[in-house]
């Protein structure tokens, strides 16, 4: 990916100022998304190093990481597998509670969704705190998966998310910073 190609993208997501709450600086990727250029090259950046063959299939988080995940999968020649809120998958699932700023928060995953040793990706479309990853992480450990790294189109490097997966042994890759 060129530095022209990352000012592309940058131009894309808009900062908006205390939303959804005062002090949070929310990056908004609808523009990107709805620019076909622009998401045909973030797709093809956040695949790169990686080919058909490499991974079993894409882990996605809900909700922005699943825009990003058919994607991903159609480029890597695998399957997508939803994670997703609590309630929202219909069969027996596992569940990782995890802590947030404030309160907790839960993901799920369909038991059985994943082959033992399965190579996954883990796709989202931001890390921040990293508690949504590291959960998807552990859930993914727990059905038995084998996780090759994580993409990510944006990382928030003062929040330290991204050092937390590294200091677990996983590989976090993200375009933008
Ligand atoms: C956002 C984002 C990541 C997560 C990152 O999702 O899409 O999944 O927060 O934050 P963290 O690293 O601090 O855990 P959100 O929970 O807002 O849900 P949404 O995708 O449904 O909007
Ligand atoms: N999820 C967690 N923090 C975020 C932020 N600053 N912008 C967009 N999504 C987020």
């Amino acid at each position: 990916t060129s530095s022209a190609d990352i000012t592309r993208l940058q131009a894309l997501i808009r900062t908006i100022p205390d939303f959804p709450e005062p002090g949070i600086q929310f990056r908004d990727i609808t523009a990107l998304l709805a620019d076909a250029d622009g998401l045909t090259l973030a797709l093809d950046a956040m695949a790169e190093g990686l080919a058909p063959g490499d991974v079993d299939a894409v882990v996605a988080v809900e909700a922005r990481g699943f825009l990003l995940a058919g994607g991903l999968a159609h480029r890597l020649h695998c399957g997508v597998v939803p994670v997703r809120k609590p309630g929202k998958l219909p069969g027996p699932t596992l569940g990782v509670s995890y802590a947030l700023e404030y309160g907790e928060d839960r993901l799920e995953m369909h038991q059985g969704a994943l082959r033992p040793g399965a190579r996954i990706l883990v796709v989202d479309d931001l890390i921040a705190t990293g508690g949504t990853a590291l959960a998807t992480g552990e859930l993914v450990t727990r059905a038995g998966g084998h996780i090759v790294g994580f993409r990510f189109l944006i990382d928030l490097p003062e929040l330290g998310g991204a050092a937390k997966l590294a200091a677990r042994g996983w590989s976090p890759r993200a375009l933008l910073s």
